[in-house]
């Protein structure tokens, strides 16, 4: 082999190795090298989470505050989970709803997430229970929630499939799950996480879901809203 080809092997072996990297680390977050690898990604980045994302509040009160309040209006009681919640953008939406009356479960693989969430839902006080907790299984009873939310994670949790399965298990009966499948380009980065919608909903009919809606949201997620079909107990 000539120098010449030797170089050049190099350097097309050095960028081969330096894009698998970037798709691992930086596209795909971390999610097929494991939980510890994603969860220690959302540690290192917590503090710049919001600012990165630069949530538009009036958005997220329109399309998952102000709707999740108005399926839960009339119980003063309602209990929430909202599984991955980073750094509390859905409590911190729905606990701003004055017709929300109730409380929410927050729960995250990742402390310095929840360190964030925490500082911003303070003034809720005992509304809000922080759980540091991976997403399955659940540390939670059968049936003990009236919604459970799901936003902008299952592509990040180890085994999306399980997850939806668990959240469906704490929700109760006639409760309200919504949760945001990736779409568009970028779903390709999740290979065998990411599935289509129409795949994801047969999903979530096969998990004994009803009234399935997708609303479309932003580029790169949509909304499924969905109701828990069954008996107490019978799941
Ligand atoms: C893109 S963020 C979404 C956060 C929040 N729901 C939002 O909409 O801003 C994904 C979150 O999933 C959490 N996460 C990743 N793997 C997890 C796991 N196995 N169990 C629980 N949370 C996990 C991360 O720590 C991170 O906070």
């Amino acid at each position: 082999m000539s120098q010449v080809v030797m170089v050049a092997a190099i350097i097309v072996g050095v960028a081969a190795l330096a894009a698998l990297a970037y798709w691992h680390l930086v596209l795909a977050e971390g999610v097929y090298l494991g939980r510890r690898v994603v969860v220690w990604l959302y540690d290192r980045s917590a503090a710049s989470y919001d600012r990165i994302k630069d949530f538009d509040p009036d958005d997220d009160a329109d399309y998952l505050g102000r709707p999740l309040a108005e399926q839960l209006a009339g119980q003063s009681d309602a209990r929430v989970l909202d599984v991955a919640t980073g750094t509390g953008r859905l409590p911190l939406t729905l606990l701003s709803q004055p017709e929300f009356q109730g409380s929410v479960v927050a729960l995250d693989a990742s402390r310095e997430m929840l360190a964030q969430a925490e500082a911003k839902l303070a003034a809720y006080g005992e509304r809000v229970t922080l759980v540091h907790h991976s997403a399955s299984p659940l540390p939670f009873a059968d049936a003990h929630f009236d919604a459970v939310t799901c936003i902008e994670a299952l592509e990040f949790l180890p085994n999306p499939d399980l997850a939806l399965r668990e959240m469906v298990r704490v929700l109760r009966p006639g409760g309200t799950l919504l949760v945001s499948p990736r779409v568009g380009i970028d779903r390709l980065y999740f290979p065998g996480r990411a599935p289509g919608l129409s795949t994801y909903n047969a999903r979530l009919a096969a998990l004994g879901l009803r009234n399935i809606e997708t609303r479309t949201w932003q580029t790169y997620y949509s909304l499924v809203w969905a109701t828990r079909d069954g008996v107490e107990g019978a799941y």
